[in-house]
This record gives C-alpha cells, sequence and structure tokens, in this order.
C-alpha cells in the first residue's frame, strides 16, 4: 500500500519506518527543508531504538522523503497525520498545524484516500480536519476521516508499534476501515511475526498473539487516547502518594507495590514510584483532556489531582536533599540523568531537568551526566552546570550523588569504584533503582521514594536504620 505519512518527529519517523518494515511504500513529508535532506543524508534525528536500523534497511527503497505534501498525498491511498499539537497557554492542544496540513492534504485529494489523524488530538478533530478538506474544495466522497492514536513509548516507539496490545482505529465509514485494516493487515494476521529478519519481540511484551484491531467511531478513538494517558499518568500519581504515606509510616513501598500489582485487576506495571511523570505526552495531554471534559461540561478535578501530585513528588525530593545536605549553597552534587526517563534523549517536561533548575537556584553546583540527553540539556542549563563524560566523572568530589532517571546503566553502577571517588557516600535515588542494603553494605547513606532510608550516619532528628537494626 502507498502511504504517506506527515511529519517527521518521533510518532511519525516511527510510524513511517515501521510501515515500510510492514511491506508498506512510505513517503515521509515535513516542510522543514533542513531536516528532510538531513534524513535524505542518512541522519537519524532521534534517538530511538531500532530505527536507524529500520531506516537504512528501507531508506530510497520503501522509504521515500518529501517537502510537497500534495504530490505525497496524491501518490497514497492513505496519508497519517503526525505533526505537533503544542499545548497553548491555556492547556489547549494547538490544532494550527493539523489544521495547515488538512489544508493542503485537500489539493492532493484526486481519488479515494483515508486521512489518518495520528497526533494526540482532543475529540472532534476528525470532524474538523474532514470539514477544512472539504471546505478547501475536495469532494466528500473522495476521502474519509480516521483516528487511529498511537500508544508509542519514547525508547521502546519501534517495537511498541509492531507488538503492540491493540491497534485503535475511529472511522466512520466500511471503506475506510477496509483500508486501515489492509495496512496493519501485516501485523493483526500475524504474517509480520513469521517473516524473517522481523524486530525481535520484546521480553516484556505481554502481547503473546497477534494484536486485536478495535474498531470504533472516531470520536471514541479521540478520547480512548487522551483517556489512556490519563489513567496511566493517575497510576503513577497513585503510587507516589502511596510512596509518601509509606514514608510517613516507615513502611515499604516496594512490598506494597507487590502486594497490590499481583492483584490482576491493577497489575504490577506503571506502578513504579519516583520523581514524577514527565516527557512530551502525559503533562500536555492531561492538560488538553482536562481541557475537553471542561469544554464538554465535566469538571475532572480527579486529573488536576494527578498533576498536583506529580508536581509535589518533585518538591517532595527536593526536600529530601536538602534534610540531607542541611543547606545548598555552594554544595557539588553529581547528577545522574537529565532524560525524562531512561532510554530517550528528551528532555521535554523532565523532572529532572526541572530539578536541577531548582538546585540551580539554591546555590548547588552540579555536575551531571546522561547517556543521551546531555547535548538537549545543554541547550536549556545554561549555566552553573558542568557536565561529565560518565557517572563516575561526575561523582568525583561530590557532596552527594543524585539519581534522577532511570537508565538501566545506572542500575548497575561499580559500587565500589563510587565510593572512592565521591566526598561522601550519599546517595538520593529518586528512581529506586537500587537495595537500600546493598547500598549499606558498600558504604552508603542511601535515600529512596517511600523506602525507609538505609543509613550508614545519623542525622538529625532521624536514628540510623543500621543502628536500629544493631
Ligand atoms: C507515554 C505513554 O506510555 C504512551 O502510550 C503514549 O503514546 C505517549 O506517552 P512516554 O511519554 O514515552 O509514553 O513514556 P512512559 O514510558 O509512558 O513514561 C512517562 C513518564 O512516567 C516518564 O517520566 C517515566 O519516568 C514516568 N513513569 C513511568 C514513572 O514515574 N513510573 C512508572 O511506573 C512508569
Amino acid at each position: 500500500m502507498h502511504i504517506a505519512v506527515v511529519g517527521t518527529g518521533y510518532v511519525g519517523l516511527v510510524t513511517g519506518a515501521c510501515f515500510a518494515d510492514l511491506g508498506h511504500e512510505v513517503v515521509l513529508v515535513d516542510n522543514n527543508e533542513e531536516r528532510i535532506a538531513a534524513l535524505r543524508n542518512g541522519e537519524v534525528p532521534i534517538h530511538e531504538r531500532f530505527l536507524p536500523e529500520l531506516l537504512a534497511r528501507h531508506r530510497g527503497e520503501r522509504i521515500k522523503f518529501s517537502g510537497d505534501l500534495q504530490a505525497a498525498t496524491r501518490a497514497s491511498a492513505a496519508v497519517f497525520i503526525a505533526v505537533g499539537t503544542p499545548p497553548t497557554e491555556s492547556g489547549d492542544a494547538d490544532m494550527s498545524y493539523v489544521e495547515s496540513v488538512a489544508r493542503e492534504i485537500s489539493g492532493g485529494v484526486d481519488g479515494y484516500k483515508v486521512v489518518v489523524e495520528k497526533s494526540t488530538v482532543p475529540v472532534y478533530t476528525s470532524q474538523w480536519i474532514r470539514t477544512i478538506i472539504m471546505r478547501n474544495g475536495a469532494d466528500p466522497s473522495h476521502f474519509d476521516v480516521a483516528s487511529n492514536p498511537e500508544f508509542l513509548r519514547e525508547g521502546t516507539a519501534v517495537t511498541d508499534f509492531l507488538y503492540p496490545d491493540r491497534i485503535v482505529v475511529g472511522v466512520e465509514s466500511e471503506r475506510g476501515a477496509e483500508v486501515m485494516r489492509q495496512i496493519y493487515g501485516p501485523l493483526t494476521s500475524g504474517w509480520y511475526y513469521g517473516r524473517g529478519e522481523t524486530i525481535p519481540r520484546p521480553a516484556a511484551s505481554s502481547a503473546k498473539t497477534t494484536p486485536r484491531l478495535i474498531i470504533t467511531s472516531t470520536k471514541s478513538a479521540e478520547l480512548i487516547k487522551h483517556a489512556s494517558n490519563a489513567f496511566l499518568a493517575m497510576k503513577i500519581s497513585f503510587i507516589n502518594a502511596v510512596a509518601s504515606i509509606c514514608e510517613s509510616v516507615g513502611a515499604n513501598v516496594e512490598q506494597v507495590c507487590d502486594g497490590i500489582g499481583t492483584d490482576s485487576r491493577i497489575g504490577p506495571r506503571f506502578m513504579s514510584p519516583g520523581i514524577g511523570y514527565g516527557g512530551s505526552c502525559f503533562p500536555k495531554d492531561l492538560l488538553a483532556f482536562r481541557a475537553v471534559a471542561k469544554e464538554s461540561g465535566y469538571d475532572f478535578r480527579l486529573l488536576e489531582e494527578v498533576i498536583r501530585i506529580n508536581e509535589d513528588q518533585r518538591r517532595r525530593f527536593l526536600r529530601k536533599v536538602r534534610s540531607v545536605l542541611w543547606t545548598f549553597r555552594g554544595k557539588r552534587l553529581a547528577v545522574l540523568g537529565l532524560a525524562f526517563k531512561g532510554g530517550t534523549d528528551d528532555i521535554r517536561e523532565s523532572p529532572a531537568v526541572l530539578l536541577v533548575e531548582e538546585l540551580l537556584r539554591e546555590g548547588c553546583r552540579v555536575c551531571a551526566y546522561d547517556p543521551a540527553a546531555m547535548e538537549r540539556a545543554k541547550a536549556v542549563l545554561k549555566s552553573g552546570v558542568e557536565f561529565a563524560s560518565d557517572a563516575y566523572e561526575a561523582a568525583t568530589g561530590a557532596d552527594a550523588l543524585l539519581i534522577l532517571t532511570e537508565w538501566e546503566e545506572f542500575a548497575t553502577l561499580d559500587l565500589e569504584r563510587l565510593r572512592t571517588l565521591v566526598k561522601y557516600p550519599i546517595v538520593l535515588d529518586g528512581r529506586n533503582l537500587y537495595d537500600p542494603a546493598v547500598m549499606v553494605e558498600h558504604g552508603f547513606s542511601y535515600y529512596s521514594v517511600g523506602r525507609p532510608a538505609a543509613l550508614t550516619e545519623e542525622l538529625p532528628g532521624t536514628r540510623s536504620q543500621k543502628k536500629e537494626r544493631a
């Protein structure tokens, strides 16, 4: 099938590359000429596992790049819109990019096509896209608009696409539904999984069988995306709130999570407490969903609370750092992690970056290391931060070491070596990557989220766990 994908950001690139791997002919369209030139040159503008392999495999063959949306539309049976929908001041999604893409698509609708919204959008967007395409002269019988929300996580987006739990398609006509069935046929029929040279199935994938294609109305599909992300964010805020209670009463959130998560109605995933969620989706989508609800006449106060708990989580961690260091001014802190989560170079709404900014305001000196996000972070954290070339260099001479992103490599540090490098053996872990008992064995005082501190020294107002055990 010939498919155009508009927008070469995270979603567009991954979607285009994966469609090519399913056997489709893909043209990736962007109005940013520099980006198109770079992609044609073989550059991969984002850090995403398996994306370089897929682009290299199909570039110039089943993947072409273009700046001409109308020509791409004419050549395609389906046009996927994957452009940005950034938040406005009021939290609504800014739909102007989607609108201008729809306007341009209109000029290329010369026969039946399905225009598919892939960006996260408020309910009614597909109806607006239809109106805009018609307003600009396209014959209404020549196209349908479908909503096909993505559930891609950065860092695992390629495998999320190829091994999904489900595929949601909102569409109002059988003809449009049939086009979408064909596009996803290689996955829903299992053909892709039986083929050689596929991207390997992730170990944690719950999709042991072929994914189900769920066909809904366009409005339902639009709501499914917002409601899914809001629910996941709520799960994180819920466990973060429980972690705070654990800290107050001396319980261990890991044990609590184990007890809650084994209830099959709840499940163990998305239950890791920490310094809160960030990224390009959850913060923006929660605000947008709240705005959508408000517009529809429903005051979704639960979402406000989810957001409040998330912000409070960062403040609580900062208070914890202060309670350990006593004063901030002039202290040298090693920071491991700047990305909003492990496995990505994305720092949008990163709780790690927000915390570093706060520490700088308080007068700390920060030496940071992140395996992928340092270039992006340098553009934001202009002064007061030194960037190290690895975790050990960052730790050298540090008054305390802070773990702010759940990178796998931060969970397997050489603790003996680390101990010899830091000025004081104090670790504050905002992602619960270590067993507190192991940290104490290696001579560290260790503070994490929702678990009792494991101390090698006694602080004013606390009693060390070690001493209590003794
Ligand atoms: C999310 C959704 O998962 C995806 O379906 C949607 O399409 C886009 O938004 P992403 O933003 O890439 O994906 O990251 P995700 O892995 O969901 O993590 C989001 C944030 O939550 C990160 O900051 C992460 O550190 C945090 N998180 C996640 C937790 O704090 N605890 C958890 O248990 C899980």
